[in-house]
């Protein structure tokens, strides 16, 4: 699958078969993260790949109650494991430094004929307890990963002219 197929057919996903991500598959997924650029190569990131269920219940509770992160086979923490760096730019690199692993993960998936839905909407606190992450770390997102069960929808966006300007900023 080319790289163009793969973004436009990403989606996500929020309903997930019952049946298990083969080891090769999850381990391509989790190679794109490897890949992944970060500032000064630094490539300061984790991932906590949890299969068991009563682990994966767990995260789904901390996760606001989305019970589909729960039914999704596997569930990929992604961890900042230096929250603290600031690029000269001002931005936080840590969130960035993750976010690209995410991104390329997300990718990879869709390749596999898997889904995934980025999870953001989750208790900091309660993740890092559950799956023993250290409080200088910081989890950037949760990504359950599976079989999709159904196809996607269409994707709502902005149009490209709301997005782009040329040469100089504009409102
Ligand atoms: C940073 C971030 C946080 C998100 N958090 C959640 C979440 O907690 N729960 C959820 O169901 N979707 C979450 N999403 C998925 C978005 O709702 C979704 O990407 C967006 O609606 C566009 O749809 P698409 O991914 O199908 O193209 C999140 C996405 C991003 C990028």
């Amino acid at each position: 699958m080319d790289v163009k197929e793969a973004i436009s057919k990403r989606h996500s996903v929020r309903a997930y078969e019952d049946r298990p991500v083969p080891e090769e598959k999850l381990n391509r997924v989790l190679e794109a993260a490897r890949l992944a650029p970060s500032a000064s190569n630094m490539q300061p990131r984790k991932f906590v790949v949890v299969r068991d269920g009563k682990r994966r219940q767990e995260l789904a509770r901390a996760a606001n109650g989305q019970s589909f992160v729960g039914e999704a086979p596997v569930v990929i923490a992604a961890v900042a494991t230096e929250p603290e760096a600031t690029m000269t730019c001002g931005v936080p690199r840590y969130a960035v430094d993750v976010a690209i692993a995410v991104d390329h993960m997300t990718l990879a998936a869709v390749d596999e004929g898997l889904g995934t839905c980025w999870i953001g909407a989750f208790s900091q606190e309660k993740v890092r307890q559950i799956l023993n992450i250290p409080d200088r770390y910081r989890v950037v997102a949760l990504l359950p990963l599976g079989f999709p069960r159904w196809e996607a929808s269409m994707k709502v966006r902005k149009r490209l002219e709301e997005l782009v300007c040329r040469e100089t900023f504009s409102e």
